[in-house]
């Protein structure tokens, strides 16, 4: 178990100064070109939901889609992309959720997950934990229950997991 996570974290590239200055950007594209690794993450990722009675699992754009459908494959369940504003037609269930600078949107179809369905969401990195909490929000108010979260990566430092809910288990396979 231990092996596997080293054996992740060889994959997730540390770039310096990237998107700005003094910012640490945590690569994850080394991890999904390598199928061993991309698959262990898959497989790290479910571990904590076997058995769990997942009914959804809800990814969250951009990157979340990617590791989300996987898992939602590998968990038998279907999967519910939580859109950024703008790609999806009406009619909708939405959140508005606050950035650094200004704010952003997540937006569902209406009906896109069964009323009290048992949802995991699903993300790359979780930060300062506004995109995740948003996820949580909007899957709640399209009527379906988040059970759990699974990230690949945490970001200690950002407190991000002091905005999620203390109640609802939040996996994190990597932390820095
Ligand atoms: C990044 C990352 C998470 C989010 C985490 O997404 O993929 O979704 O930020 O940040 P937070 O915890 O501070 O909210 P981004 O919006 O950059 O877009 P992308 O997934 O499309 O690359
Ligand atoms: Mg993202």
């Amino acid at each position: 178990r231990g092996l596997q996570v080293e054996r992740l974290r060889e994959r997730v590239h540390a770039v310096p100064d990237f998107p700005s200055p003094g910012i640490l950007f945590r690569d994850i594209t080394p991890l999904l070109a390598d199928a061993g690794a991309f698959g262990l993450c898959i497989d790290a990722l479910a571990a904590p939901w076997q058995g769990a009675g997942v009914e959804a699992v809800c990814g969250i754009e951009s990157r979340g889609f990617i590791f989300g459908a996987a898992l939602a494959q590998r968990l038998g369940v279907g999967f519910v992309p939580l859109r950024k504003p703008g790609k999806l037609p009406p009619p909708l269930v939405e959140v508005e959720y606050q950035l650094e600078y200004g704010h952003d949107r997540l937006q569902a179809r209406e009906g896109a997950l069964v009323d009290g369905a048992r949802t995991l969401i699903v993300d790359d990195v979780l930060a300062t934990g506004g995109t995740l909490t948003a996820a949580h929000e909007l899957v709640t108010r399209l009527g379906a229950r988040t059970v759990g979260a699974g990230v690949v990566i945490e970001l200690d430092a950002l407190g991000g997991r002091a905005r999620w809910p203390e109640d609802i288990p939040l996996h994190a396979l990597l932390h820095y």
